[in-house]
């Protein structure tokens, strides 16, 4: 250990000249103490996004360190970034070199409560440790921790014959503590990373593989429904097909070469309930050149969200012979803007001239083209499935008071006895949290005023559901849902889980009757009704959201 302190010392007493008294003089000062008030919302977004402490002027003096002394000071100013709150942080005589089992446990105080920090000589790592709040107010409390890992040494004084000995004083460089959250919920906050666009573009194929790009010309998507209704035999003989054409005319940037990708995806046979969209392998007769470079691209596209992705592998050998071609893989993922048709319904008739079926077909292309973007070489970092732009993290943290029930109706089959029976709901209900509006249809209900599982009825529950009950007592004119969902924007490999029950009191029910059915809805003026929030709690996963269309950063 003494040999380390020596070789971390010594190794800075090489640098002689930038040694000097004038260099430690130099140092840089403390920006103005941020009196830059944020807003508690502003301080809450900071806080979920980019906790961070900054480090200024911090230094470090080692006493008898040259013949093994471990005794010290540390010091440095450090602020908030979420709510610019700064603090001195100074730890005189402290061990430097703190050994053992309980070495972790020893934390320095700061000028302010509730900031701690230690420091280890050995890895030179810093660690902060802290907890603040955005409104004195308000009951969420931040909890986070960072560690500033290997400062940089920018010089060092010796000092002879000081009070407590030789005195070696080091002066580090400013810099910040990216810190990681407890508190309200564990996460490591992380901020986009983008793919990264040159300024100019490379001459050589191979130079611009490494950041792939592409251009997308123009993109036509057709989606097909077409149901043939066959009243001789049982409806289950009835056929329903639902499928999309797409067409994407894309220029491949790394070697200017033009596809035309054609896609027929069934989407019945891609029953994907968990949100995600498939990846479809193009298909393209000109993909394979004439030197037998064999390419592959896949794309996948979101028509909910607008989101276009592609992926290909493809290689370059940019004409010089003798050279091995280089193999290089990328996926990229763009936001989209689309215009498309109204779904027409259409009857279909049979030679006989009666309705036979119906189709409801329509066409969505590029609002603007072409549309440039780059990827990533290989994969793509981790990335959210919700927007990263209107955070479903923060909106559900600190803005989920009330949700809005947008749809209520109540059905059931009148026997010849009046009793009712197959009685289905419907409700519509949207969650400020993360923007999303949860449709279920005809789900089977029970009224009786117990918590019961949501069970799809002919289609399938929202994906965005992870979790859904439900409490319907309409002899008391009461609902209540419980809900759960993921956010998963500010950290995509820890995607947190919400948990949110409301219920409420309703207007009577109007009920009408027709068709062997009765059907009871709410009154006209209560179209809309603000559910409130009996409790809401989350956790993080640990794990990936595992649902929906990958998001890319936007
Ligand atoms: C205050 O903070 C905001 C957001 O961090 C920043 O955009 C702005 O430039 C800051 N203003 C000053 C005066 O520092
Ligand atoms: C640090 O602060 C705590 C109170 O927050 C206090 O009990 C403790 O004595 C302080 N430690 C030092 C070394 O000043
Ligand atoms: C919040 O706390 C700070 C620091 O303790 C204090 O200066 C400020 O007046 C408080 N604000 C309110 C609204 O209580
Ligand atoms: C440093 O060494 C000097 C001279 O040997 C001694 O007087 C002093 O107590 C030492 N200081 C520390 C902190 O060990
Ligand atoms: C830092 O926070 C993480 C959770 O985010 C926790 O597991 C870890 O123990 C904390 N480290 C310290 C030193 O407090
Ligand atoms: C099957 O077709 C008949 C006749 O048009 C229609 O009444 C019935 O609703 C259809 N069944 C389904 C499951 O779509
Ligand atoms: C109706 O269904 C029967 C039995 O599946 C089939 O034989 C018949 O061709 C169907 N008719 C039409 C018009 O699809
Ligand atoms: C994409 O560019 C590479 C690099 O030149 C080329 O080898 C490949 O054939 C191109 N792929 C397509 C599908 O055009
Ligand atoms: C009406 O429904 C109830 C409950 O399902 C049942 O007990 C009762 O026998 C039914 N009445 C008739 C006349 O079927
Ligand atoms: C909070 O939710 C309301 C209602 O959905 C919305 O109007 C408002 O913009 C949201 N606030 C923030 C900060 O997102
Ligand atoms: C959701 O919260 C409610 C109310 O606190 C609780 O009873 C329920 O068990 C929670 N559900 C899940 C899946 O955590
Ligand atoms: C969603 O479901 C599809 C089909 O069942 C499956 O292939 C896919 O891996 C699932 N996605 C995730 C993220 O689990």
């Amino acid at each position: 250990m003494v040999y380390f302190i020596q070789f971390v010392l010594c190794g800075v007493a090489l640098f002689a000249a930038a040694c000097s008294a004038a260099s430690i003089q130099n140092r840089q000062d403390l920006p103005d103490p941020d009196p830059n008030t944020s807003t508690p919302q502003q301080c809450i977004e900071t806080s979920l996004t980019n906790p961070t402490w900054g480090i200024y002027n911090p230094s470090l003096v080692a006493v008898n360190s040259s013949s093994g002394g471990t005794q010290g000071d540390i010091r440095f100013l450090t602020i908030n970034s979420a709510t610019g709150v700064s603090a001195s942080c100074t730890a005189k005589d402290i061990d430097l070199y703190p050994k053992g089992a309980a070495a972790l446990d020893v934390w320095h105080n700061c000028s302010i409560p509730d900031l701690f920090f230690q420091f280890d000589l050995e890895t030179l790592d810093m660690r902060l440790r802290g907890s603040w709040r955005c409104d004195n107010l308000s009951s969420l409390v931040f909890m986070a921790n960072g560690t500033w890992e290997a400062p940089l040494i920018q010089g060092c004084l010796d000092e002879s014959n000081t009070p407590r000995g030789q005195e070696t004083l080091c002066i580090m460089g400013n810099s910040q503590v990216s810190a990681g959250l407890s508190s309200p919920v564990a996460i490591h906050p992380q901020l986009p990373l983008r793919p990264y666009t040159p300024r100019e573009r490379a001459q050589r194929c191979v130079d611009r593989s490494y950041d792939p790009e592409w251009q997308v010309n123009s993109l036509r998507y057709q989606h097909h429904f077409a149901q043939k209704d066959n009243k001789t035999f049982a409806q289950k003989d009835n056929k329903t097909s639902m499928s999309y054409d797409l067409s994407l005319d894309v220029t491949n940037i790394s070697d200017g070469r033009n596809m035309e990708c054609t896609v027929t995806v069934d989407l019945l046979q891609n029953t994907y309930t968990n949100g995600t969209t498939p990846w479809v392998r193009c298909s393209d007769g000109s993909i394979t050149n004439s030197s037998n470079t064999s390419t592959s691209v896949d794309v996948t596209l979101d028509t909910d969200y607008r989101i276009l992705g592609i992926r290909q592998a493809w290689e370059c050998s940019d004409g010089v012979a003798g050279v091995e071609r280089g193999q290089f893989t990328g996926i990229a993922y763009t936001n989209i803007s689309l215009e498309c048709g109204t779904p027409l319904n259409l009857a279909v008739y049979d030679s006989q001239g009666s309705v036979v079926g119906a189709t409801s077909d329509y066409n969505c292309s590029l609002s603007t083209a072409p549309v440039t973007f780059t990827g990533y070489v290989d994969a793509a970092p981790p990335m959210p499935h919700t927007y990263y732009t209107r955070s479903c993290t923060i909106n559900s943290i600190s803005n989920t008071t009330t949700m809005a029930l947008r749809a209520y109706q109540i059905e059931s089959a009148l026997q010849s006895d009046n009793n009712k029976t197959s009685v289905v709901g419907a409700f519509t209900l949207h969650n400020p949290g993360p923007g999303d509006t949860y449709k279920l249809r005809r789900m089977p209900v029970i009224d009786d005023g117990g918590w019961h599982e949501c069970t799809a009825g002919p289609e399938a529950l929202p994906w965005q559901l992870v979790g859904c009950k439900y409490m319907l007592d309409r002899h008391n004119h009461r609902l209540g849902l419980q809900v759960q969902w993921f956010c998963d924007d500010r950290d995509p490999s820890n995607a947190i889980l919400f948990n949110a029950t409301v219920e409420e009191q309703l207007p009577a029910e109007v009920c009408g009757t027709a068709g062997g059915r009765e059907s009871c809805g709410l009154p006209v003026d209560a179209a809309e009704l603000a559910m409130s929030i009996s409790s809401l709690s989350w956790t993080t996963s640990g794990q990936p959201m595992n649902r929906g269309p990958t998001m890319p950063w936007i």
